[in-house]
């Protein structure tokens, strides 16, 4: 059985003996509503440490609309479940009063990866995403943590503040999960209807639609992101929000593509964010 643990107390004395007895300690960050997205990054963890933590906490600092907050999917009964039977040992529920006492004065910009993309749409939203994952880092200072490419993104801040503050944490990315069509599992994929649920996977086929392009040797941004946009239907219940390609490592635009980049989408779908990436590798210039 996983075991639940709101304090932090209380978690840091269960670490103590796997810790001192050499444990390589694996941490999930996560927000809950679990899905097999998180499940496989659950997975990959489980294949690699002695002790697995899944952390599940909506974090306030990183929504930037209070009704997002307010409507984030929660199911905490079904995430025990699913942590349990992937062979999670502990996870950690903690409240918002046991992680921020008072509001913090103290947090952690990772200055230009967050300028674009998502960073560019929600104000302060990857501030709250460091902060907290450099918080979860000192509670639980795992050996390796686990992050989705699905999130870009936040894997490449991530990175980065580890690099820069000497964070003795090694940060291993894992795979986006799809479902069969095409649409990347996420949370939010529950607050779909049915009607918007079988237009969502239309963002990965824009995406792919850049990744052929880039693959066949079409070098334009401009172009690859003209190529995309097209696949997004005409629809009032679409908006597509950004779809851009970026260096995959420093998350600035790029004019010409001749590195590996990124090119990653966020599509409203209804009253509902989606967010979605493919990493491209251009073909070896003659
Ligand atoms: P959350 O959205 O719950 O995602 C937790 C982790 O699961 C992230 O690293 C995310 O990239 C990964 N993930 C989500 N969907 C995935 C999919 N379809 N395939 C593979 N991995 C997937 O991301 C957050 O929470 C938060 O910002 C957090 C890092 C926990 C900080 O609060």
């Amino acid at each position: 059985m996983s075991a639940q643990i709101a304090s932090i107390a209380e978690l840091r004395q269960r670490l103590d003996t796997p810790r001192r007895n050499g444990a390589h300690i694996g941490l999930v960050p996560t927000m809950g509503a679990l899905h097999q997205g998180h499940g496989r990054l659950i997975e990959r963890a489980r294949e690699a440490c002695d002790t697995v933590l899944v952390s599940i906490f909506v974090n306030p600092l990183q929504f930037d609309r209070q009704d997002d907050l307010d409507r984030y999917p929660r199911a905490l009964a079904d995430d025990m479940a699913l942590c349990d039977s992937l062979g999670a040992d502990l996870v950690f529920v903690p409240s918002v009063a046991e992680m921020y006492p008072v509001k913090p004065r103290c947090t952690v910009e990772v200055a230009e990866l967050g300028d674009h993309l998502c960073g560019r749409y929600r104000p302060g939203h990857f501030r709250g995403v460091a902060t907290v994952v450099l918080k979860l880092f000192q509670i639980v200072q795992p050996c390796t943590a686990y992050f989705g490419e699905k999130d870009a993104q936040q894997l490449a801040i991530v990175r980065r503040l580890v690099a820069d503050l000497n964070v003795p944490v090694a940060i291993c990315g894992v795979e986006t999960v799809r479902e069969p069509d095409g649409l990347a599992m996420s949370s939010r994929n529950r607050r779909l209807d049915a009607d918007e649920r079988a237009r969502a996977p239309v963002l990965y086929a824009a995406l792919s639609e850049a990744r052929a392009a880039i693959e066949s040797g079409v070098t334009s941004a401009t172009a690859v992101q003209e190529r995309a946009r097209k696949r997004i239907p005409d629809d009032d219940r679409l908006r597509l929000e950004y779809l851009e390609a970026v260096d995959a490592e420093t998350m600035q635009p790029v004019e010409q593509i001749h590195t590996p980049v990124v090119v990653a989408g966020a599509l409203w779908v209804g009253q509902t964010r989606l967010i979605d990436n493919v990493r491209c590798t251009p073909p070896v210039q003659p």
